[in-house]
């Protein structure tokens, strides 16, 4: 929820995380959301992790070359790539009322890395030393063939992280997250049935 601050004239804003295996149309999602919000006179910030900065792009070139960090170096990366982007970006927005919406957060990492053979409730500690809390994450559920098909027909080819027995791992590492701030929504419908969930959800928790 959006607070007062006691000595701030103004709302913070609130930050809204989109979570998922690859292919599960979080990027759409995100711009109709934004839309909606800017209809009602919001200021809204979209942006995705990792991010273009030298520690996400480490990662993306290496996934895209087919061959993946170290896990160690991939989690210093990450961490790396998540508090510039706090610090940088998500911080200052909230702090002057805007809405965040973000593709991938730290849940990524405990799914993801998690699948990869690391703890993911150490994980999980990592990031919360530092990373805002969301204020609402979704995790767009869909069947693992569907979303290998979706990656199959985008045609670009794959990353060292599209492959399917992988995606399965992180699939059942996020259907195991109990945040209560995290809602599972399926996303196997139409683009708009998704959006209206998600929009349903905005209104009860935080009121837009
Ligand atoms: P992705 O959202 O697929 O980027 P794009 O659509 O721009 O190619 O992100 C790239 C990959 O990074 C994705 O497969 C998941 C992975 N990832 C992690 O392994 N850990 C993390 O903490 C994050 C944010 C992403």
């Amino acid at each position: 929820m959006p607070v007062m601050e006691p000595d701030s004239p103004h709302l913070r804003g609130s930050l809204v995380v989109f979570e998922g295996i690859d292919g599960t149309g979080k990027s759409t999602q995100i711009q109709l959301l934004a839309q909606y919000l800017r209809a009602r006179g919001l200021e809204v910030v979209t942006d995705f992790e990792p991010t273009r900065g030298k520690w996400g792009m480490k990662v993306r070139n290496a996934a895209l070359s087919g061959e993946r960090l170290s896990i160690e170096e991939e989690i210093d990366c990450l961490l790396q790539d998540r508090r510039e982007h706090v610090r940088e970006l998500i911080e200052p927005a909230l702090e002057r009322g805007a809405w965040v919406l973000l593709d991938r957060y730290y849940l990524s990492m405990m799914a993801y890395q998690g699948a990869t053979g690391a703890n993911v409730e150490e994980i999980r500690l990592m990031n919360e030393e530092f990373a805002t809390i969301p204020d609402v994450a979704f995790w767009l559920d869909i069947p693992l063939e569907m979303a290998m098909e979706r990656m199959n027909a985008r045609g670009n080819g794959h990353d060292a992280f599209e492959n399917e027995p992988f995606l399965q791992a992180c699939h059942e590492i996020y259907s195991a997250m109990e945040m209560p701030w995290l809602h599972r929504i399926e996303a196997d419908g139409t683009v708009q049935e998704t959006q209206a969930r998600i929009r349903e959800l905005i209104r009860e928790e935080l009121g837009v």
